[in-house]
């Protein structure tokens, strides 16, 4: 059977990332190069400092990819690239080059949705997983319980309806005074804390079970920070931390267990920058292996923004006859399996 080699290109948000993927599970190469030394000074991604820096990398990433998969152009038989969400300016980067390549060579092209690409992530390293299964995608822009019902298609099941997972991380790691990027930082800190110290809410939303909310939980770290430097008690960060996160996680894990029950669903995924967090990785291992159905994860590198898993995501489309034209743009507010 011929194989499909992809050059896949992400610039949603603050990673400038390349990688050729051959026949969507094998990884020729991924290369990223992060910004987050830049966006540190300003505790946040800042955009218009993310697009003035992809320009600068991204021709040099889209090289090195190349080069370490040991492949040319002329080995390419399509250019995968995120077109949505994310940064505006971010991604007119990435799309523009694979537009040039696409056009320089005659190769196709086709768009890939940056949540479907860390839904397929999973497939990196499970060859064996197909659709249909669940999946729970936490980033720090997006918190989506998803059924994948077949490649390419998506039920969005619950959403979160203010901050995002990742965000909330960020946000509660800043207030904590770790600094940016708050999720690895409360991870690894939580190991010495203890996560039944302070007991944070665990939000409900009325009539849509499945849907998130992490705003309240936010504040009430915000609300006990300030209370205990009023009564000018000791604040423990790492009890802090352990506390907030076993809060995210709980809720996370009843989420996803009662979508995937009452589907009977057999299989589960977690995706996303936050699915790195190695306690929500132990719980949600230990709440399927309860529920006797199969847990799928992928490795940190996978998790966070690359653009291996577009090259995936960019495959199953391609050999389903998706093609764009020169006339594809970015949209950054993208929904799942909306196509443009
Ligand atoms: O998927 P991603 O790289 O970018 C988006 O598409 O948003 O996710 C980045 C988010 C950040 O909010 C970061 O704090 C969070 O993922 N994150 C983590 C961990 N590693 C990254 N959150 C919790 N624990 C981690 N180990
Ligand atoms: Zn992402």
């Amino acid at each position: 059977m011929e194989t499909i080699t992809i050059l896949a290109i992400e610039s949603s948000c603050d990673e400038t990332a390349a990688a050729v993927v051959r026949d969507g599970r094998e990884i020729l190469s991924n290369v990223i190069h992060s910004q987050i030394d830049l966006h540190t000074l300003y505790g946040g991604v800042v955009p218009e400092i993310a697009s003035r820096q992809h320009i600068e990398k991204i021709n040099q990433v889209i090289d090195k990819a190349l080069e370490e998969a040991g492949v040319t152009l002329d080995d390419i038989d399509a250019i995968a690239v995120t077109y949505g969400p994310g940064l505006v300016g971010a991604l007119l980067v990435g799309v523009s080059a694979a537009k040039a390549i696409s056009f320089a060579k005659g190769i196709p092209l086709v768009g890939v949705h940056h949540i479907e690409g860390h839904i397929c992530a999973n497939y990196i390293e499970n060859k064996s997983l197909e659709p249909p299964f669940h999946c729970l995608v936490v980033s720090g822009g997006h918190t989506h319980l998803v059924h994948v019902k077949a490649y390419g298609e998506y039920e969005i099941l619950g959403r979160t309806r203010d901050d995002a997972a990742g965000e909330a991380f960020d946000k509660v790691a800043r207030a904590i005074g770790l600094g940016y990027p708050g999720g690895p930082k409360i991870d690894r800190i939580s190991d010495e804390g203890n996560p039944d110290a302070i007991v944070f809410p665990r939000a409900k939303i009325e009539g849509s079970v499945y849907d998130f909310s992490f705003s309240g939980l936010k504040s009430s770290v915000l609300n006990y920070l300030n209370s205990c430097e009023m009564k000018g008690e000791e604040i423990v960060v790492a009890d802090v931390a352990a506390s907030f996160q076993k809060a995210v996680i709980d809720v996370l894990v009843n989420h996803s267990m009662e979508a995937v029950r009452s589907a009977c669903g057999t299989k589960f995924a977690i995706a996303g920058g936050v699915a790195s967090n190695r306690h929500l990785q132990k719980a949600m291992a230990e709440a399927c292996e309860k529920e006797r159905i199969a847990f799928y994860h992928p490795s940190p590198v996978y998790c966070t923004d690359n653009a291996a898993m577009i090259g995936v995501a960019g495959y199953y489309e391609y050999i389903k006859g998706v093609r764009h034209g020169y006339d594809l743009n970015a949209v950054p507010g993208l929904k799942l399996g909306e196509r443009i």
